[in-house]
């Protein structure tokens, strides 16, 4: 037995494969089987006065669409047919029938939604999956090669850190105050003194009530924490590791952008020069100088704004010190210009808007104890926090990078929802 692709390799002579029925044509004297593996898909041919009358009628019978299927043949480079390549059939052992298979042409977005589970079998999903563990890959390889141990932190959590508008309550025994991890950073912070440099990729829950083609009620989180860090550090570790995954991915996964129809020019220069860098007010001065927007100071920039930014520029742009007000309690102050905070958000190409969020950290106690008062926080709570503060503290920071939104952005989807196998959102949860 060898995979689609080792029978192509192969090009000629006897070849065994398996795989499930992708499509199929039949005519009177002909059938057309087209057989799909992980690897590639190949047609293969039976012709009713070559072959015993009972491999006939299955291939006429019982190889219908998504049937698992053996095919033994001969193969042979055409160029008509849709890989380059055909079998002639010599023996056909249907394995799994299939019958009415659900999924035909022209379906809606829901129905395929519906069928998820069985829409994963499609090209389309397939590539897309391919990529994903592309990605997934890279980001390890990216962090271990950078001297960062993989560290793990829990998801149900006692206090909040990114608002507590999009946390998701649990009944845990009937106790209150307990949330699905939004992101591990509360929980990472404190093992820095012992690891120095950390990364994860763990699932974050957001109750997001915003129903849009970037945001997920589960979504996978790569995050990374590092002792010393500067703020300039932590966009440098940004950049690398997006560089990385898109290089990965155009090294890897050429066939699968191809399938996706990517516009692969575009990714490329992406990543080729160094990103755009710009602080919160020279994005003001730019959208008001060159889209006639005008935000007014202090305000967080909002979905339309990222993405005439994302336009006038064929990099990430990573827009530095935001105001204080519209970031997290965390982030730390700007010693020259208390008004603003070392918090860093990577804007996609393209529209894919924010793709990582980061900060160097609040090392002042007693700062971090008033912002989380302003937010209506008990400090109370946040105690074993507060103790990364008062136990040899050091400057450091980190991010999180939102990996569907950059697996997205890397195969050029319309949403979010198609870069994760079964997505959650406030409107599905099933299947
Ligand atoms: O900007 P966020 O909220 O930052 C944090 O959670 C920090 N604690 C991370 C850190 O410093 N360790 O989220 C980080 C990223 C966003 O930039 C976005 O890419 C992604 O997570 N993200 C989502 N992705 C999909 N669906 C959602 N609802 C998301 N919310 C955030
Ligand atoms: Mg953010």
């Amino acid at each position: 037995m060898m995979s689609i692709k080792e029978a192509m390799e192969q090009g000629t002579g006897q070849v065994s494969i398996r795989g499930w029925v992708h499509r199929e044509r039949k005519s009177n004297q002909f059938a057309f089987i087209i057989v799909r593996d992980s690897t590639n898909i190949i047609q293969c041919i039976v012709e009713k006065d070559k072959v015993p009358q009972r491999l006939w009628e299955d291939a006429i019978q019982r190889a219908t669409i998504e049937a698992s299927v053996i095919v033994h043949g001969t193969i042979r480079p055409e160029k008509r047919a849709p890989s380059e390549y055909e079998i002639d059939i010599t023996d056909l052992e249907i394995i799994g029938e299939s019958h009415e298979f659900p999924i035909t042409k022209d379906q809606s977005i829901e129905f395929l939604a519906d069928m998820r589970h069985l829409w994963l079998r499609s090209r389309k999903m397939t590539a897309i999956l391919k990529i994903r563990s592309t990605v997934f890959g890279a980001i390890h390889d990216y962090f271990r090669e950078n001297g960062f141990y993989e560290y793990h932190s829990p998801l149900f959590q006692s206090v909040q850190c990114e608002g507590g508008s999009t946390l998701f309550k649990v009944d845990y025994f009937g106790q209150k105050d307990v949330f699905l991890a939004q992101t591990w950073q509360l929980y990472a912070e404190p093992a820095i003194f012992a690891l120095e440099k950390i990364y994860t990729i763990a699932p974050s829950f957001r109750a997001e009530k915003s129903k849009t083609s970037r945001h997920l009620t589960e979504y996978w989180h790569a995050e990374m924490e590092a002792a010393w860090a500067t703020f300039d550090d932590i966009q440098n570790y940004g950049e690398g590791l997006l560089k990385c995954i898109v290089g990965r991915v155009l090294e890897k996964n050429q066939d699968e952008l191809r399938i996706l129809k990517r516009d692969i020019k575009k990714l490329e220069s992406a990543v080729k020069k160094s990103f755009v860098r710009m602080t919160y007010d020279e994005v003001l001065n730019i959208l008001k100088d060159k889209c006639k927007i005008e935000i007014e100071w202090g305000k967080d920039l909002r979905t339309i704004e990222e993405d005439e930014l994302s336009k006038m520029f064929d990099t990430p742009i990573i827009v530095t010190n935001y105001p204080k007000a519209v970031k997290a309690f965390y982030m730390k102050e700007d010693s020259k210009n208390p008004t603003v905070v070392h918090g860093c958000d990577f804007i996609a190409p393209e529209c894919y808007g924010e793709i990582i969020g980061g900060s160097e950290r609040e090392s002042d106690i007693t700062q971090i104890e008033k912002r989380l008062r302003e937010q209506g926080e008990d400090p109370n709570q946040y105690l074993f926090y507060l103790d990364t503060r008062k136990y040899g503290s050091v400057p450091h920071g980190g991010f999180g990078l939102g990996v569907e939104r950059v697996i997205a952005w890397v195969c050029g989807l319309d949403n979010i929802k198609d870069a994760i196998p079964f997505p959650r959102t406030m409107l599905r949860k099933t299947p």
